[in-house]
């Protein structure tokens, strides 16, 4: 069997922001996976940049830190954090002033991919991308990778962007959406354009609705303040939710190429109708009556006057050939019975009943569950088994991908491993590009400004719960139900 495993060029990675929350949990975790899975070659380096006054041994010491506490990959053995550890190394700069930047440029080495991570606030994009055309390290073959919340409404982002291309070009920026990353949301793409079986049943003439549910037990404790200026709409749906929406509803591209797959997703969002205020549901967690340690969304953001939402359930509606008259639900929140994510492709009702009324009525649902457990389950119809006439029922054909790949589903990247390597790869088909963010935004806005400029207060859910009722009311009202939140 051939490796799975294709090494990747030899790179620079600069990490700036190299000392913060997401290098320590994500970045610097997924970068020793890879490392440990044999596919970063030798004379890669990794370096770690910051304000933070620290030699190379104390930021290794750092790292080692890091990956014992967010998981260091099973596959990897002793000794392996070793190697891993001298490709390390630690530079100090100051984003907004001149200290360490002739010294970074130094450090590079030429003829090598070079990546630069803004794992920073977006506030210093535009300086780093300042210093780095100054300092010559913005050639041709440099990338940047940039974090989420890529701006917080349209002017916001068509600034960041409009700053970075003065020193990039678009296909040097990676706009990071880790959902992009995640394996089985890139298995939508395999499911609907390798098989013959889903693509020609699904449009409006077949589905009836589709669901998509991104459902979480945290809470936002820790990151209030950052939360309350955003709320769900921004955190999630604007980005993930949206991709996720993309992905089932695009045309098939002509080919897997980024700029393909990117114009299919951008032509959904530019179908988006605006959504009217009594499709939108939003609410806010209350305390856990009995659990002092877990306080109510307001508490959680320290604004007791807040009016961000911590969930939001809306009814979308997509004008084009394919998918007018199948509506869309999203919804997503905090605090929520589970941790789960799944989409529900839910298919109309046969046209005639050859069982008689008497049979009741049933649906294949294709269920794809993001997470936990990832796979896909097939609601299919059967006889009920046995003897006294047709009864009907549904059963699942259920595919959990860890069963049916076996010990090899273990080693399921995580999507920052898949991300960062497609960076040195440099491929940006699991990128966003400029104008799908900013066609997000575009459609965001005015909900946004619709629900402020009234003065709405989202409503309280109970933690634990499935969210608000109105959230379930938004369905019931079509005769349809969501489906329930369950790990
Ligand atoms: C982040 C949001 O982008 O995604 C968080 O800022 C959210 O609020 C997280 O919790 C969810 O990611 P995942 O991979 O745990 O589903």
């Amino acid at each position: 069997m051939v490796s799975r495993v294709i090494p990747v060029d030899e790179f620079d990675l600069v990490i700036f922001g190299g000392t913060g929350d997401l290098a320590r949990r994500k970045i610097l975790p997924a970068l020793f996976r890879r490392f440990c899975a044999g596919q970063m070659e030798r004379g890669a380096r990794i370096i770690g940049a910051a304000r933070s006054e620290m030699d190379n041994e104390g930021y290794r010491e750092f790292v080692r830190e890091a990956l014992r506490e967010f998981g260091t990959g099973r596959a990897c053995e002793e000794g392996t954090l070793e190697g891993f550890c001298k490709t390390l190394s630690y530079i100090t700069v100051d984003a907004r002033g001149t200290d360490g930047w002739s010294a970074l440029a130094a450090m590079m080495k030429p003829g090598v991919v070079r990546a630069f991570y803004f794992s920073v606030g977006p506030s210093l994009f535009g300086d780093l991308a300042e210093r780095l055309h100054q300092y010559g390290m913005a050639d041709a073959d440099s990338r940047i990778v940039v974090e989420k919340p890529f701006g917080r409404d349209l002017a916001t982002a068509r600034a960041l962007n409009d700053t970075l291309a003065l020193h990039f070009d678009e296909s040097q920026i990676y706009r990071i959406d880790h959902y992009l990353g995640k394996e089985t949301v890139q298995n939508l793409m395999a499911v609907r354009f390798g098989n013959m079986l889903f693509e020609p049943l699904w449009n409006a003439q077949y589905v009836d609705h589709i669901q998509i549910t991104v459902a979480e037990t945290v809470g936002v404790g820790g990151r209030g303040e950052y939360y309350d200026r955003s709320g769900a709409m921004r955190d999630m749906v604007q980005n993930h939710l949206m991709q996720l929406l993309c992905l089932i509803a695009m045309e098939p591209p002509a080919k897997f190429d980024p700029d393909a797959v990117r114009d299919e997703k951008l032509k959904v969002i530019r179908a988006l109708d605006p959504v009217p205020p009594e499709d939108i549901v939003r609410g806010q967690y209350l305390a856990e009556t009995d659990d002092p340690d877990k306080p109510g969304y307001l508490a959680h953001a320290e604004n007791p006057r807040s009016k961000t939402e911590s969930f939001i359930a809306m009814r979308l509606a997509i004008s084009n050939w394919r998918w007018k008259g199948t509506p869309f639900y999203l919804r997503t929140g905090k605090r929520l019975k589970a941790r789960t994510s799944e989409i529900a492709v839910v298919f109309k009702d046969t046209p005639h009943s050859i069982f008689g009324p008497e049979a009741g009525r049933h649906r294949n649902i294709l269920t794809i569950r993001l997470q936990p457990n990832e796979g896909m389950e097939l609601g299919v119809t059967i006889k009920e088994p046995g003897p006294g006439g047709m009864r009907l029922i549904d059963v699942p054909l259920d595919m959990s991908f860890a069963e049916a790949l076996g010990p090899e589903a273990e080693e399921v990247p995580d999507a920052y491993e898949r991300l960062i390597m497609d960076v040195i790869r440099g491929n940006q088909t699991l990128f966003m590009r400029g104008d799908e963010v900013e066609a997000a935004w575009a459609w965001t806005d005015p909900l946004i400004e619709g629900w402020e400029a009234r003065g709405d207060a989202p409503v309280p859910y109970e933690s634990g719960s499935s969210g608000p009722e109105d959230a379930l009311m938004l369905m019931h009202r079509d005769g349809r139900r969501w489906r329930e939140i369950r790990a």
